[in-house]
């Protein structure tokens, strides 16, 4: 068996699709809500640990397109949310030098959280020990037809010609430019779904799933997954 470096045996970029919030909440006879409530203090205690244990990019999916259809109420609450985590939470994190991006559809917000997402972009944009991306209102199939019309416009204005067009030119138009690919996937709750993740960006990560609801997720559920990442012998379809 080939056995990694010892610097290879922690992924420098996990993503992780944070599941399982309404469960953990509707087990325990509370409103869904309560269990975004709790899963937003997870957040925090798992960024934590994942800068402690050296890990460079961690991109969170805490609401996908899809997640609209969801019941009004539910919504209102998840936006609440958001919006005081972008106060509080984020705050601290830029106190802490983390640099800060957001994916997804920002438009679909109201005002004042656009404005806060493209301050804290701008604020933390020359940090880069630690990088937080958070996947709000995000849906690969959206991110690619956006990608897909940039580059049909840029060949329409001739800046490159179609024969050009590669790998590169694809990743510099997705929303997540600049950052290297997911190494690790996590994804909580028992569903083993990627459910319009960064379709492009996991073509080779390691995919890892747990059946612990994310509110429930700590310190040492994160380095049980880094540890089975590390026993990965990981192929990018090379021999
Ligand atoms: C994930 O938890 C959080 C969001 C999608 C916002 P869910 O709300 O999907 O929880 P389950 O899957 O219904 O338990
Ligand atoms: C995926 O979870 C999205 C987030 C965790 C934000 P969902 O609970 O929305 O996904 P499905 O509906 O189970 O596929
Ligand atoms: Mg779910």
């Amino acid at each position: 068996m080939i056995t990694k470096p010892e610097d290879d045996k922690i992924p420098k970029h996990v993503a992780i699709i944070m599941d399982g919030n309404g469960r953990w909440a509707t087990e325990k006879g509370l409103p869904r809500t309560e269990g975004h409530k709790e899963g937003a203090k997870t957040v925090k205690i798992i960024l934590e640990h994942a800068k402690k244990r050296g890990i460079k990019y961690v991109t969170l999916y805490a609401f996908s397109s899809e997640n609209w259809k969801r019941p009004k109420e539910e919504v209102k609450v998840l936006m609440d949310l958001f919006r005081k985590y972008m106060k509080e939470d984020v705050k601290e994190l830029q106190k802490k030098k983390v640099r800060v991006s957001f994916i997804g559809d920002r438009t679909r917000f109201p005002e004042d959280m656009q404005e806060r997402m493209n301050e804290v972009e701008r604020e933390t944009a020359d940090y880069n020990d630690f990088h937080v991306i958070l996947a709000l209102s995000y849906g690969a199939r959206d991110d690619m037809i956006a990608a897909i019309k940039h580059i049909a416009l840029d060949v329409m204005d001739r800046k490159y010609m179609i024969s050009n067009i590669d790998e590169e030119t694809v990743n510099e138009a997705l929303s997540t430019h600049g950052i290297p690919y997911p190494d690790l996937v996590i994804r909580t709750s028992g569903e083993q779904r990627i459910s319009n993740f960064l379709l492009w960006e996991i073509a080779y990560a390691e995919l890892y799933f747990t059946p612990i609801y994310w509110p429930d997720f700590n310190e040492q559920d994160l380095d049980i997954a880094i540890e089975a990442y590390g026993r990965r012998n990981r192929r990018f379809g090379a021999v």
